[in-house]
């Protein structure tokens, strides 16, 4: 267990440690992780994850890599909106079982979950349409790693389109006006509400680190030029708190 902040800032400098707190960690909050998503982003996490779904399957997918899918909401909203296969991908067992029961649940077959690592997808090159990943790459040490294998399976043409909390660095007026208030919500708020929710002493508290450890959405654009991709669009929500990157692997 990972009691304190001080000893959540010293594990972003141990890759190892840190993959492995995320695997326990989502591992041990499964069977409430969609209530307190709900709850904390006040039910915006569903729209979000609208917004990547209808952005991955554009005008058509074949096949759609959901990586750290999680309890597979995400690759639940990609079938619905039309795709034609989704492979959701996770290290964290309980995720799986919680993803693999609602797909059963919504009578959905097209939809494949299994157990892999980000960083080592069990895929061949170029198989896929889509590469999506909601609230994932801030929590994979080896950004890097992820990134190419995304762009390893991704077809030539091929989308990538990730979700994730931003390192908050307000640049409108807007946001500087509401930085106060954002700051409040994620860093006591959140996580005394996914304490109770939750019942795990440290998952929420990691979150508003994490995020204080990724990066701002120009400096992610940068990453993702940096591993070979083309950004398309980058929008921002709730006053920059939340980012949306849509990028190409081009022809
Ligand atoms: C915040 S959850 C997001 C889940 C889902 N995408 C969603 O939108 O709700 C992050 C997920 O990524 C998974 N994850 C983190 N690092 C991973 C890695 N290296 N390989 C595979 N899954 C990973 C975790 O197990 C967890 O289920």
């Amino acid at each position: 267990m990972v009691p304190n902040k001080d000893s959540l800032d010293d594990m972003f400098q141990n890759p190892e440690i840190r993959a492995n707190y995320v695997q326990n960690m989502f591992s041990e909050i499964a069977p409430k992780y969609d209530l307190v998503n709900r709850v904390m982003t006040f039910g915006l996490d569903i729209r979000w994850r609208n917004l990547v779904a209808t952005a991955a399957v554009g005008t058509g997918a074949d096949l759609i890599i959901d990586a750290g899918t999680g309890s597979g909401d995400l690759a639940l909203e990609c079938s619905k909106m039309g795709a034609k296969n989704v492979f959701g991908l996770d290290f964290a067992q309980p995720m799986l079982t919680n993803a693999r029961s609602k797909s059963k649940k919504n009578d959905v077959t097209n939809i494949d979950f299994a157990a892999a690592d980000g960083t080592r997808l069990p895929l061949r090159d170029a198989v896929a349409d889509a590469w999506t990943g909601a609230f994932v790459l801030r929590n994979i040490p080896k950004l890097d790693l992820a990134l190419q294998e995304a762009y390893r399976v991704l077809k030539p043409g091929g989308r990538l389109i990730t979700l994730d909390a931003a390192r908050l660095q307000p640049s409108t007026l807007v946001q500087q006006i509401a930085a106060p208030g954002a700051r409040f919500h994620f860093n006591k708020l959140v996580p005394v509400i996914g304490k109770i929710l939750s019942g795990h002493e440290d998952a929420y508290s990691y979150l508003p680190v994490s995020a204080e450890n990724f990066f701002s959405p120009n400096e992610f654009s940068a990453q993702l030029r940096i591993n070979g991709f083309t950004v398309v669009r980058v929008f921002e929500y709730v006053f920059g708190t939340v980012m949306m990157h849509i990028a190409i692997k081009e022809q």
